[in-house]
């Protein structure tokens, strides 16, 4: 099992806290890298912390979260070999596996409820990169990061 990187905006706060609930019942080993209260942050800096964790520990995976999901997706995307994926359904969260070799599941706080998003991160969690035709893709979007 990877180990998982868990941050989000005071915008995600909440389910972060309910999500690290859960990964601590389910004996999945996760490092909280912050917010730890509401106060207001710039989501930029979350996802620079969680996507450095995880390109440096290529056993690893990262989950982040704010309101909507949708900065905090678009600035981990800006990082070199981070594929962040914005879930809002377990099908999306498990093709984000299978398909795009996703590495950062990103949700939103004020969009899914703690029930969804507890079975959107375990279908992510237990999902496997299928490789073939997915990693010639993968690879091409590799190049997009060397080339522009
Ligand atoms: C913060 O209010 C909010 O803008 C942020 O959490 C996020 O939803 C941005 O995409």
């Amino acid at each position: 099992m990877k180990k998982i990187y868990i941050g989000a905006d005071h915008g995600g706060f909440d389910l972060k806290s309910e999500l690290c609930e859960y990964l601590t019942t389910t004996f999945v080993e996760f490092e909280d890298i912050g917010v730890y209260n509401t106060d207001s942050v710039d989501y930029p800096d979350i996802a620079t912390k969680v996507c450095k964790m995880v390109d440096s520990d290529p056993n690893s995976l990262g989950v982040l979260m704010c309101g909507t999901g949708i900065g905090i997706s678009i600035a981990a995307n800006k990082h070199r070999n981070i594929r962040a994926a914005l879930c809002s359904d377990t099908y999306s969260a498990r093709m984000a596996r299978a398909h795009n070799d996703s590495n950062v599941l990103c949700m939103g706080g004020r969009v899914v409820g703690s029930e969804l998003a507890k079975d959107i991160l375990s279908t992510f969690l237990k999902s496997e990169f299928e490789g073939g035709r997915h990693k010639r893709r993968i690879d091409k979007i590799s190049e997009l990061e060397n080339n522009i």
